[in-house]
Parts: structure tokens; sequence; C-alpha cells
């Protein structure tokens, strides 16, 4: 008896050394960018990296991301629109020096299995966490798009942690200004002041809020932008003093050619530019749909377009596509690259 108990043991130890060796084994450095190809982590796993952010603290790039991970199902609630689901898991950070080379830092916000009737249950919907870095409190701030299985609830939520690695708070969800709200992002300014850009009004028509000096909640200033327009997956940037936006149609997981806009000021008013992707799919943003533009660090007017490459059947094998931002007398263009480097 104590010795198959002890050949088992040995078996199994076996197995987990086999399994960390191929890990090893596998695990690469990375030298560029291969949008749409599977991307693995500084372990040798692939990134499972949804609908992220990208907050740059300390000379260090932190990269807040929805997990999809398990079955993909569709809800009868969703079966008209096409909304498959896999549960929530939570919120992952994978953090990087390089860009190309990603650390995973484990899951900082995870869904909760056992109360149904919190927000951050399983069969809920948390998408698109953005992290803002608060100087005044010294807070990391995640905004978030929480919803109902249905997407009927249409909130903004919000988590804090005093570290870029969490773990992260949960502190609740509401809809800012009293107005619906889907897909999201956050745009920090030059000033310190901050702005939660999210689909509102049954996702016909943007809005754009001033939050707190403390990132925690709306401030009560906001205005209505693109009225009308359907635009949802927002990501914005500014370069040169003005600000530039990105946004996708409203067609579920399907992708559909991306907007462009640029404003003079926050407020607006916001002048759309048309789709700026160029290259083959770019009518469909190369089978994707933005989800944030960054500024890489010590490189002044170089930004990165994040999308998600989704897969509607099967989330968790969703992938990504990083392109590099260039910059036209009117607005802005994104080229598709199969692979490619930032420049030295
Ligand atoms: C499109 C949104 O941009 C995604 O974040 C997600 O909410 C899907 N719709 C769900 O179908």
């Amino acid at each position: 008896m104590k010795t198959i108990k002890n050949q088992r043991l040995y078996v199994g130890m076996m197995a987990v050394a086999l399994m960390t060796v191929t890990v090893l084994a596998t695990s690469v450095s990375h030298t560029e960018f291969k949008p749409g190809e599977i991307w693995t982590d500084t372990n040798g796993v692939p990134i499972n990296a949804h609908g992220g952010g990208i907050l740059y603290y300390n000379k260090v790039y932190y990269w807040y991301v929805e997990i999809k991970t398990g079955k993909t199902r569709l809800p009868e609630s969703n079966r008209s629109w096409g909304g498959t689901r896999v549960e929530t898991v939570g919120v992952s950070c994978y953090s990087s020096q390089d860009l190309y080379n990603w650390k995973y830092e484990g899951n900082v916000l995870p869904a909760l299995q056992d109360d149904p009737n919190h927000e951050l249950y399983i069969s809920k919907v948390l998408e698109r966490p953005k992290v803002l870095y608060n100087r005044a409190t010294k807070q990391f701030v995640m905004w978030m798009h929480i919803d109902s299985q249905d997407y009927a609830l249409a909130h903004a939520g919000v988590a804090t942690s005093d570290s870029p690695k969490g773990p992260f708070r949960y502190v609740g969800s509401f809809r800012p200004d009293g107005a619906m709200s889907r897909d999201m992002t956050v745009f920090m300014d030059e000033d310190g002041k901050a702005y939660l850009f999210h689909a509102s009004e049954d996702n016909a028509t943007m809005h754009i809020s001033l939050l707190t000096d403390d990132y925690l909640k709306p401030a009560g200033r906001f205005v209505r932008v693109f009225e009308g327009r359907s635009m949802e997956a927002p990501a914005v940037f500014k370069h040169q003093g003005r600000y530039y936006l990105i946004a996708s149609g409203c067609t579920g997981w399907a992708p559909n050619a991306a907007r462009s806009a640029v404003a003079e000021s926050i407020w607006g008013p916001w002048k759309e530019l048309g789709n700026p992707c160029r290259g083959p799919d770019e009518e469909v943003t190369f089978r994707g749909q933005s989800t944030y533009i960054f500024a890489v660090a010590d490189k002044p007017g170089t930004f990165i377009l994040m999308a998600d490459r989704w897969n509607q059947k099967d989330l968790s094998d969703s992938r990504y596509i990083w392109l590099p931002v260039t910059f036209t007398d009117n607005g802005f263009e994104v080229h598709w690259q199969a692979s490619w480097r930032l420049e030295n």
C-alpha cells in the first residue's frame, strides 16, 4: 500500500518537474510585435489579456486585462445579438519594461465564486479595466465596465489599490452622472485631470465625464459627443496639444470599421476623421476592435494602438493587435504590419 502511494507521489513529482521544464524550455525572449499571433509571457504561457489598458509607473509598464478562459457559451438573454460569454475570472496584471516581454503578476481583482448577488460574481460582466495613478492620493484607481450577464445594468465600476500589482479593493459601481455606461476608457490629461469616456444612452451617444480629483467618481461635469453615432470601444490620446480618439461601431464581438476623431479641447467639438486603418482588412479594423492607445515612454510622438481580435465562438482564443500610430496633416493612421519593432 505504502509503496503504491510512494510511486504515485514520485510519478506526480516527475509530472510537475516535466511541466516546469517544458514551460521553461518554451519561454522565449520576444524582440518584436506580431499582431494576431499567440504571444507568450515570460513563463512561456500564452498571454491572456483582453480589453486591457496600460499604466506606466516608475519606469514599468503595467497591463491590466480581462481574463478570458474556459468554455464560451451563449446565454439565452443574449441570443438575439450573439453575446457569447465566458465566466468572469477577474483582472490580471502583467508588467514589462520593454513592451515585448511581459511578466504575469497575478489576478489583482478576482471575481467571486460564492456570492451571486455581488457585482463581481462569475456570471456577471467585468470588461475593459483601465488603471490611473493618482499622484495626490498615491492610489491606483481602476475603472471598468460592470454589467449583468445581459448587459442591462450598464454601470461603471471602481476599485483601488496602494500598489500597481494589487490587490485591488472593489469600491462599487454606478451609472456616471446618472447615465448608462458600457464600453469605456479613462484618460488622464497633462494637468492631472482625468476623464471617463463611456458608451451611453443605449450605446447611441458617448459621454465624456470629468472625474473628481481623487479619480473615484464623476465630478458632475460631462458632455455628450458623437450623438446617435453608436460608437463603443473608445481609446483616447493626446499629441501636440490635440486630443484624438479611436472607437468602433456597435456590432457585438464582430469587427467593423474603426472611427477616429480629433478635438482641440476635451470638451469638444470633436470632429470625426473616418477610418484610420490602412492595409488588409482595414474595413474591419484588421479583424479587431480598439481597446487602448498609449504613449511609449522616452519616445516622444510614439503611440501604440492596442486592439482585440475577438473569437466569438472561443473567447479564450481571442488575440491581440498592437500597431503603431502615424500622424498625418489632419489626423492619424494605423498601418497593418505582420511584425514590427519600436525604432531605436
Ligand atoms: C463589444 C464590446 O466592445 C466588448 O467589450 C463586449 O462588451 C462585447 N461587445 C460583447 O458582445
